[in-house]
This record gives C-alpha cells, sequence and structure tokens, in this order.
C-alpha cells in the first residue's frame, strides 16, 4: 500500500523546488501535498506539549500552509543573500527521509521576538516514529550550514524549554553554546546562541 505520507523528490513538478540535501534526510520547502503529513504529526502528544502554536484543526493548517507558509518560502528564498531581519521572513522546510520519501518532521527559521536581536532562530520536530535516529540534529546543521553559507545570517539562536532533554540535546551536538534561562509564557527555557565564526572554527560545519 503507497504510503500516504509519501512525497516524491523525483517528481518533475518539484523540480523548481528550494532543498537542502543532508546525509539520510533532504530539507525540502513546504508543498501542499505536505497536508496530511504535517497534519497528521501536529497531533502528537509531544509536539502539542512542546511547540503548541502548531496545534490547529487540518483546515486551519491547509489555510496557514496556502496562504503564509508556502508563500512566506518564496519570499525568503527569494531576498536570499540579504534576508531582511523583520517578521513575516520565515523558513519553512519539510524533513523528508530519503530512503521512503516520507516527510518525518520541519525545521524553520524566522525571528523570535522574545530575544534580542539578532533573533534569527531555529525550531524543528520529528515525528515520534523517527527520534532518536540523529534526523533533528542532521536538520539544524544543514539547515544552518546553508544559512551560514548562503544568506546575511550571522547568529542562530535556539530555545528549549529546561526539561525537554532531546531537544537541548540537539540543540548542543549542533555546538550551540548555552547563553542562559530566558521566561516566555511563565515556563523557563534554556537559550542558546551559534555565531558563524564559531561554526566555521569548530569544525562543526564538517560533522
Ligand atoms: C526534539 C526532537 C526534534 C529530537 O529529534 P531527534 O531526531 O530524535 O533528535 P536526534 O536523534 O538528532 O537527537 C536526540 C538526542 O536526544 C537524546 N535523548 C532523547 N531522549 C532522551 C532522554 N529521555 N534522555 C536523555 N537523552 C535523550 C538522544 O539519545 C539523542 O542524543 P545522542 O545522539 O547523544 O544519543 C524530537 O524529539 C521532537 O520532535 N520532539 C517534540 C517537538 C520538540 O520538542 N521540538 C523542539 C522544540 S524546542
Amino acid at each position: 500500500m503507497p504510503n500516504r505520507n509519501a512525497t516524491n523528490l523525483n517528481n518533475s513538478n518539484l523540480k523548481n523546488v528550494f532543498t537542502i540535501e543532508c546525509m539520510d534526510i533532504v530539507l525540502r520547502e513546504f508543498q501542499m501535498e505536505d497536508l496530511d503529513a504535517i497534519y497528521s504529526i501536529t497531533l502528537q502528544s509531544k509536539i502539542k506539549e512542546f511547540l503548541p502554536d502548531w496545534i490547529a484543526t487540518k483546515e486551519q493548517r491547509r489555510e496557514w500552509l496556502t496562504k503564509y507558509e508556502i508563500k512566506e518560502n518564496k519570499e525568503f528564498l527569494e531576498a536570499v543573500p540579504n534576508i531582511p531581519n523583520i517578521k513575516g521572513h520565515a523558513l519553512r522546510l519539510g524533513i523528508i527521509l530519503k530512503e521512503t520519501n516520507e516527510l518525518i518532521g520541519w525545521i524553520t527559521s524566522g525571528l523570535k521576538d522574545e530575544l534580542p536581536p539578532p533573533n534569527r532562530e531555529i525550531g524543528y520536530a520529528i515525528s515520534k516514529d523517527y527520534t532518536c535516529k540523529g534526523y533533528a540534529t542532521q536538520a539544524v546543521q544543514g539547515l544552518a550550514k546553508y544559512l551560514f553559507e548562503n544568506t546575511n545570517t550571522d547568529v542562530l539562536n535556539a530555545t528549549a524549554l529546561t526539561y525537554n532533554i532531546p531537544s537541548n540535546r540537539v540543540i548542543q551536538k549542533c555546538g550551540f553554546r548555552l547563553m542562559g534561562t530566558i521566561e516566555i509564557d511563565d515556563q523557563e527555557f534554556y537559550y542558546y546562541k551559534l555565531n558563524k565564526g564559531e561554526w566555521e572554527n569548530k569544525g562543526i560545519r564538517n560533522l
């Protein structure tokens, strides 16, 4: 039976679709066909707990995808290399497992209002069926490499609830430096930064 979350990267319609190649996964700009896969991952309990902003009905999700997310991706990519530091310039990429072409999560980069500028942040999610295989780490490394090498981004931020052990681990594995804690909506987050110089010097790009 065909996998309903499968998405074909070789489809000729996808020729002009932006992708970032990683080892086991490809990061690919959201497509309308991703609706079911994204929606079903947003129903998972860990996603609801750690990414409450992604909770939506299927109709809302369809509307966000059509009206904002796909459009903002285009605007972001058209602005490269000089991404303006204004709200709305967010990049949202599906995480596609090469082996099956399935969308297993997503990674985003937008501005985090609660942090002082430069406040470009990376955020991510992986379906519970695919965690602990290093996919989020590959995705963060792939997106950081793309942003540092191809855009005017010099600093990336990341935040994770202090008790979100896997997420903090991903951020640390990618070489981000702990800056401290920050309270957002009465919850305590660890707050990290990775700057381009550190990324180049530590050889994190080659991990
Ligand atoms: C956070 C998340 C993206 C991690 O994805 P992933 O693909 O499993 O991440 P990786 O496999 O690259 O790395 C996970 C690390 O956490 C570790 N880990 C996972 N659960 C753990 C636990 N309970 N205790 C200790 N370490 C744990 C893994 O062992 C691995 O570290 P290692 O490589 O040193 O062994 C995924 O769990 C998720 O989507 N969670 C819900 C959404 C979310 O929290 N998003 C981030 C919001 S800030």
